[in-house]
C-alpha cells in the first residue's frame, strides 16, 4: 500500500487548520488577555517623613537665628506685659502677635499665656510645678499638664520615632510635642487620607461585600 497520498492529505489539513487559528488570532476571536493596568507612583505627600510644623528647636537646628525669638526686643524687663480680656472674659491677642490664635482645649480653659510663659522672664517657660525651660525645649512643659499622652509619649505609644528602630543601626530621634502641636492651637489638623494598596491585577468584582438577595 502507498501511503503517499495519506500523508499529503494529512498535511492539507494542518496547514488549513493552522491558517484558519491565524486568521482568528488576528482578529481576536477570543479577545485579548486584558493589559495590567499602570500603576502610578504614590504622592510623595505621604511617604514624607517630616512632621507637621517647625518647632522652634527644630528651626534653630536648621540654623534659624535664635535672636528671632527674643522677645525682650519689644517688652520691657521690668514691665511684665499685661493681659487684657474683653467683656466676655476672651483673651484680647494684639497687633503685633496677631499671628497666634489661641484656641487650646474647649471652652477656653486654657487662655492665659502665663500657664505655660514665664511673666518675669519670657525667654523661658513655666511648668505648673515651677520648672523653668527654654522655649525650644518645651515638651516637659507639655506633660506637666498632660501626664498620660506624655508618659505614652515616653513609652513611644503617641506621637513617633524618627531614624533607627534600634540603637545599633543608629540613632532614634523621638519628636516633640510642637512639632505636630501648635503649642497656641493644638487639635491636630485634618489629614488627607492615603491611597490604598494597588492590586497586582486589575479587580473585577463590583462590590467588596456581596449583598445579600432582596
Ligand atoms: C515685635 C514686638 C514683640 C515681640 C518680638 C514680642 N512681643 Fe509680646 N507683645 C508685644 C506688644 C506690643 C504687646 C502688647 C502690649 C503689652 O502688653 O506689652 C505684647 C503682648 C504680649 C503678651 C500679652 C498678650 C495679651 O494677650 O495680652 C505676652 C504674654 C507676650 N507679649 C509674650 C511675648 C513673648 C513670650 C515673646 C517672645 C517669644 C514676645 N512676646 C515677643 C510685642 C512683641
Ligand atoms: C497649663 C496646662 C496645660 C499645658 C502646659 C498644656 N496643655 Fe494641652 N490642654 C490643657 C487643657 C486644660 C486642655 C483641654 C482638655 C479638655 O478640654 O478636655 C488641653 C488640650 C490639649 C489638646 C487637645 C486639643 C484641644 O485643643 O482640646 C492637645 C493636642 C494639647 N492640649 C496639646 C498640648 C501640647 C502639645 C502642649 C505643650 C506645648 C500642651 N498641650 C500644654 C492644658 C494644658
Ligand atoms: C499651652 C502653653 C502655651 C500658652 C497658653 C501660650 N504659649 Fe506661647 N509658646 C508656647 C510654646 C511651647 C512655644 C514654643 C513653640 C515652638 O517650639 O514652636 C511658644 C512660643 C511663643 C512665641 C514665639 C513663637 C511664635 O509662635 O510666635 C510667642 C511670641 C508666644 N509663644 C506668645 C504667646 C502669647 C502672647 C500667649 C497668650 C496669648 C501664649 N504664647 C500662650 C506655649 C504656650
Ligand atoms: C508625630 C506627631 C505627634 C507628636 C510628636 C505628638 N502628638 Fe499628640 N497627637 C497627634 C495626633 C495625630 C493626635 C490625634 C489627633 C486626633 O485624633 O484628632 C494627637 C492627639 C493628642 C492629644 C488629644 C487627646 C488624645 O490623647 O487623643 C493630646 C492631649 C496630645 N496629642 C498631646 C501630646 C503631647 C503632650 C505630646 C508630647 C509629649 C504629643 N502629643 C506629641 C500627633 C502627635
Amino acid at each position: 500500500m502507498n501511503p503517499e497520498p495519506r500523508t499529503s492529505q494529512a498535511l492539507n489539513a494542518l496547514t488549513v487548520a493552522f491558517l484558519a487559528l491565524t486568521l482568528a488570532f488576528l482578529l481576536d476571536l477570543w479577545g485579548r488577555p486584558l493589559a495590567l493596568t499602570e500603576i502610578p507612583p504614590v504622592d510623595p505627600q505621604f511617604t514624607n517623613t517630616a512632621t507637621v510644623r517647625l518647632s522652634i528647636a527644630d528651626q534653630i537646628a536648621a540654623g534659624a537665628d535664635p535672636s528671632d525669638w527674643d522677645c525682650y526686643i519689644c517688652h520691657d524687663r521690668k514691665k511684665p506685659p499685661q493681659l487684657r480680656f474683653d467683656e466676655n472674659q476672651n483673651l484680647l491677642i494684639p497687633e503685633e502677635h496677631e499671628d497666634i490664635q489661641l484656641h487650646h482645649g474647649s471652652h477656653n480653659r486654657n487662655n492665659n499665656c502665663f500657664n505655660c510663659h514665664n511673666e518675669n522672664n519670657l525667654d523661658l517657660l513655666q511648668t505648673r510645678d515651677g520648672r523653668e525651660l527654654k522655649l525650644a525645649e518645651s515638651t516637659p512643659l507639655c506633660g506637666s499638664c498632660h501626664g498620660p499622652t506624655y508618659r505614652d509619649w515616653e513609652a513611644g505609644a503617641h506621637g513617633r520615632a524618627n531614624g533607627h528602630w534600634h540603637d545599633s543601626f543608629g540613632p532614634r530621634l523621638r519628636q516633640a510635642c510642637v512639632a505636630c502641636h501648635d503649642p497656641h492651637a493644638p487639635a491636630f489638623p485634618q489629614q488627607k487620607v492615603g491611597p490604598g494598596p494597588y492590586p497586582l491585577r486589575p479587580v473585577d468584582i463590583p462590590t467588596a461585600h456581596p449583598q445579600p438577595p432582596h
